[in-house]
């Protein structure tokens, strides 16, 4: 009989690997890695405001050495762990243009492919405010034994073996969903684990939070505008006028929306007219989350998670959070 109330990550992905024999462990092994290095930037990103590696890549510091911005260090150390768990035989992250293979002999036959963004949420990190890191693990579709290939990298959302954030708050926190609900962990940084503080999330059908950089009002598409108006419209009924929120960091915006209800939006402009959203390592894997937690993600128009992907750092317009408020601004949008 268990002794304490805590469940660590680690003893949650053994008691649910017993749930599903075909699993052989490889996911659970190349998730240890993952997390390892989180709590390696966790610790990075509490010091962050002590020692010198705020400030633009390139710089030196006082005693010399180069300087490395949080996203560059972020990047090194996930791409180190995720070649370490030997899982992998490629990576996509926002830091890279090109694909990354690893081409020892154990991640040639690694079964997973990863794509992340490592800090998200940039222009957060000299100012105190939450940051996070997004992933999405996709099974290969090339053979096991060779090189990753394009292909790869360039697969539906539907098809996600997992996906999850890290959010580096006033707690770091790991979200995550394997397709069978989605759990939140919260680290305890006096043992090190994290520790599972949100079982089976599920996000409010409806909210009362809208969050979108409503300085660009002006350059929104006219769906956009008018269910941001219907937001501010005052109608006790329905809630009405809604709570607007914006921080900046999608992990950190999204996280609030889901615990809370709400809706986030990044749309496309007359200028940016795919919005500023990855889809592989933002838009994706918030939307399986979503959808996992009984949200909706789409890009005004269609499912974010049926998407074919033409190249691995394209954007997206992207839209998320409650179902019924994405579901209101998809009509819209759609001039219904
Ligand atoms: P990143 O720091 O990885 O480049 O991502 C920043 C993204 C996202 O986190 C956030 O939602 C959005 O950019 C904010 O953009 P605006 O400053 O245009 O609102
Ligand atoms: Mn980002
Ligand atoms: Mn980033």
């Amino acid at each position: 009989m268990k002794r304490y109330s805590i469940t660590t990550l680690n003893e949650f992905i053994i008691q649910r690997q017993a749930d599903f024999p075909y699993a052989k462990g490889e996911l659970s092994r190349l998730l240890y890695h993952f997390v390892v290095a989180a709590k390696i930037l966790h610790k990075k990103v509490n010091k962050a405001g002590l020692v010198d590696i705020l400030g633009s890549a390139g710089q030196t510091n006082v005693q010399g050495e180069e300087q490395k911005k949080l996203d560059v260090f972020a990047d090194e150390v996930f791409i180190s762990a995720l070649q370490a768990s030997g899982e992998v035989c490629g990576l996509v992250t926002e830091e890279n243009q090109e694909i990354i293979t690893f081409d020892d002999n154990l991640s040639r036959d690694g079964k997973y492919i990863f794509m992340m963004d490592p800090l998200d949420g940039s222009s957060n990190i000299d100012v105190n405010v939450s940051i996070g890191t997004i992933f999405s693990i996709f099974r290969r579709v090339s053979p096991r034994g060779h090189s990753a290939r394009p292909e790869d990298f360039l697969q539906e959302g539907s098809r996600m073996v997992a996906a999850g954030y890290v959010v580096y708050g006033s707690s770091t926190m790991l979200v995550y969903t394997t397709g069978h609900g989605v759990s939140g962990f919260t680290l305890d940084p006096s043992i090190g684990e994290f520790c599972l503080s949100h079982p089976d999330i599920k996000m409010p059908a409806y909210g009362t939070i809208y969050s979108i950089n409503e300085g660009h009002y002006i350059k929104f598409p006219d769906g956009v505008k008018k269910f941001i108006k219907y937001c501010q419209e005052n109608d006790p009924e329905t809630n009405r006028p809604y709570t607007s929120r914006y921080i900046g960091s999608l992990v950190a915006d999204f996280h609030r929306n889901l615990l809370k209800g709400g809706i986030f939006m990044y749309p496309q402009t007359a200028t940016a007219t795919t919005g500023k959203l990855r889809l592989a390592y933002e838009c994706n894997p918030i939307a399986f989350i979503a959808e996992q937690a009984g949200g909706k993600a789409s890009d005004g128009t269609q499912r974010i998670l049926d998407l074919k992907p033409e190249s691995v750092h394209q954007r997206t317009p992207f839209y998320t959070g409650s179902r019924a408020m994405v579901e209101l601004l998809e009509e819209m949008i759609s001039g219904a």
